[in-house]
């Protein structure tokens, strides 16, 4: 029988590819989805993946989903926190709403997920949790105090759950991907897009299936001995 995998913001940009590079490797994956109905509809087309409206920065919401999903399907073996959003503004200009949206869609809704997840994992004695952070969760980026946090956040959040899941077979893992070519990027100022290109070793975006390979192989039981680990996937722009 296929393991099953739920990703969030998986039915576009960096988490359609997730979808499918899982569904690609013989996993059945639930994306969800907070808004774009047309977009998640397009994904099931596309992909054959499920899909499931939820608002992930609401912690009961999320833990009905995650009962849903057990009921219906069974054990859950892999969780991709994927879901991100962006309210980019230098601080001094950034109002209360722009750091709690981004902290609350970004952030908590990674501890709502887990928090669901993580007792039928150890129950089951297996699991493998990825957490997209990214590039500006390492390094900062100015503009980007509230998803920088955020950011920074899950990669802590990683290495603690990590420590605490070892002994069950649960694996937690974080990802940082650079600029990637999605519609997050493509909304960015040309100028300042242009201009963090040139700062690209590799001399280009990433493309969503580059995040989407790494995360497949973090998702499979060869994994096993990977856990708490931090990966960069930016093309060079930045070395830890
Ligand atoms: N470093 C240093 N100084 C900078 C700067 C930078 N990167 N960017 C702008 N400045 C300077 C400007 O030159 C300007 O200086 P002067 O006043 O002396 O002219 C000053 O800072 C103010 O700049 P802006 O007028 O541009 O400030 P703003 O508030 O209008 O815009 C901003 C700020 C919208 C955040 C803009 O700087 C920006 O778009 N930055 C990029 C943010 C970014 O990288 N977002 C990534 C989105 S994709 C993503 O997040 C995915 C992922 O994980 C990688």
């Amino acid at each position: 029988m296929s393991q099953l995998a739920i990703v969030t913001g998986g039915t576009r940009g960096i988490g359609l590819a997730i979808t499918k590079t899982l569904i690609d490797n013989g996993m059945t994956v639930v994306a969800l989805f907070q808004g774009n109905e047309k977009a998640a509809k397009a994904a099931k087309e596309e992909t054959g993946c499920l899909t499931m409206k939820v608002n992930i920065s609401d912690f009961n919401e999320c833990q009905t989903a995650i009962d849903k999903i057990q009921k219906k399907h069974g054990q859950i073996h892999v969780l991709v926190n994927n879901a991100g959003i962006t309210r980019d503004g230098t601080l001094h200009k950034m109002d209360q709403q722009q750091w709690l949206d981004v902290i609350d869609t970004n952030l908590n809704s990674c501890f709502n997920l887990c928090r669901a997840v993580i007792p039928l994992m150890r129950e089951s004695r297996y699991g493998r949790i990825v957490n997209i952070s990214s590039i500006n969760g390492q390094k900062g980026q100015f503009g980007q105090t509230n998803y920088s946090a955020a950011k920074a956040g899950m990669i802590g959040f990683t290495k603690a759950l990590a420590l605490e899941s070892a002994p069950r077979g649960i694996t937690v893992n974080a990802i940082c991907p650079g600029y990637i070519e999605t519609d997050m990027t493509a909304a960015m100022n040309s100028d300042v897009l242009e201009n963090i290109i040139r700062q690209i070793p590799v001399g280009r975006m990433g493309r969503p299936n580059e995040i989407g390979e790494m995360v497949a192989f973090l998702s499979s039981e060869k994994a096993a001995f990977v856990t708490g680990a931090t990966f960069s996937v930016n093309g060079g722009q930045y070395l830890v």
